[in-house]
């Protein structure tokens, strides 16, 4: 179903019915059925604007690399398509929120700048990576971020430096409808050589641990404290358990994967699966980490 949107709106660039097969990783989900990607901030704001004037719900999509949509979407939906590229200021470096999050590492890297070397392997948007806190190998955005510039759902720009708490283990205290429109990270001087070799030792360990050329969002479940879903899941014997074309990988417990054409009742039975699997053999309840858009 498609809703009507106000003709402020529609005066802003947009495509129409893109499958989200197409705009996540994961390939699974209904029609996004209007698709908004700004090119310069100023276009973002005047479709926050609108959206609040109109009381118009909106979401917003970064690579779609954390996200598993269970059917159509009706609500306008924001992808940033920024331009501009990583610019290096002393030790700071700052980059547009839809810049790849892999090339912002390896450019941080070239610039013989150190903090990001855990970034390397992480795919999806800085804005989502800023959004989801996203870490690996003991890092994590909430580590590193010196300020970023925002619009808050009521379509005002703000910039600012995270406050206390603010960051958690794949949290941040985005309220829904904010838009990070770029970040900055506080970096340190580095022996290139050395982040490169850190960086290649990172990419190693997770093409050893970590499925490679199959659709997923990487880990669908959040660690419990002090403990690894994927460990949980593996022992419990449910590596390799399939409904229709969604299954647990054989090659880490916690990926769950879309082998061809997983629809989304059948990733959800298969995440419903699992949860109770860990909950029978361990009494341990599982949260999801990936987000889902109903
Ligand atoms: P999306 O999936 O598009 O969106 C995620 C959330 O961020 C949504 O709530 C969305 O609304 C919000 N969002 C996106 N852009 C913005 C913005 N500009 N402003 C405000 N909100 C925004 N994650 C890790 O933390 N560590 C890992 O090691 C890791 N490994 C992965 C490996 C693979 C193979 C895959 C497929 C995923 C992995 N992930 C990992 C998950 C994912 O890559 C990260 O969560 C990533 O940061 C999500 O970015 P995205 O642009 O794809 O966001
Ligand atoms: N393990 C198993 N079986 C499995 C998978 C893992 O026994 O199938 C064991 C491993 O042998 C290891 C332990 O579990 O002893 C932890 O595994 P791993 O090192 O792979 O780390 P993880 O806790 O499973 C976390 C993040 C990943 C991140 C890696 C590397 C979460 C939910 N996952 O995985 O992030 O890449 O550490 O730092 O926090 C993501 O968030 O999407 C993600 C992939």
């Amino acid at each position: 179903m498609s809703i009507p949107l106000p003709d402020e709106l529609l005066k802003l660039p947009h495509t129409r019915d893109i499958p989200f097969e197409r705009l996540t990783t994961l390939g699974i989900g209904g029609i996004c059925r209007w698709l908004f990607e700004p090119s310069t901030e100023e276009e973002a704001r005047l479709f926050v604007g609108a959206c609040v004037r109109r009381d118009q719900p909106y979401r917003v999509l970064g690579v779609g690399s954390n996200l598993l949509v269970l059917g159509d979407v009706a609500e306008p939906v924001l992808r940033l398509r920024l331009g501009g590229k990583a610019a290096r200021s002393g030790l700071e470096f700052t980059a547009p929120a839809s810049h790849g999050h892999v090339a912002l590492a390896e450019a941080a890297a070239a610039a013989g700048l150190s903090g990001l070397e855990w970034a390397g392997g992480i795919p999806g948007s800085l804005g989502g990576a800023v959004r989801m806190n996203a870490g690996a190998h003991g890092g994590e955005w909430g580590q590193v971020l010196a300020r970023y510039r925002f619009l808050t759902p009521a379509g005002e720009l703000v910039e600012k430096a995270p406050g206390p708490g603010e960051f958690g283990y794949r949290r941040s205290g985005f309220p829904p409808g904010a838009v990070v429109l770029s970040a900055t990270a506080r970096l340190a001087e580095g022996d290139p050589a050395r982040i490169h070799a850190l960086m290649a030792e990172y990419r190693a360990k997770r093409a050893a641990g970590q499925p490679r050329g199959v659709r997923s969002a990487g880990c669908i479940f959040r660690n419990p404290p002090g403990g690894s879903a994927g460990r949980l899941i593996d022992a419990a014997g449910l590596k390799g358990r399939r409904v229709g074309d969604a299954e647990v990988s054989l090659v880490h417990a916690n990926f769950l994967v879309n082998r061809g054409h997983a629809t989304p009742s059948q990733f959800l039975e298969l995440m419903e699966l699992v949860r109770a699997g860990v909950k029978e053999a361990h009494g341990v309840d599982l949260e999801p980490e990936v987000e889902i858009w109903r």
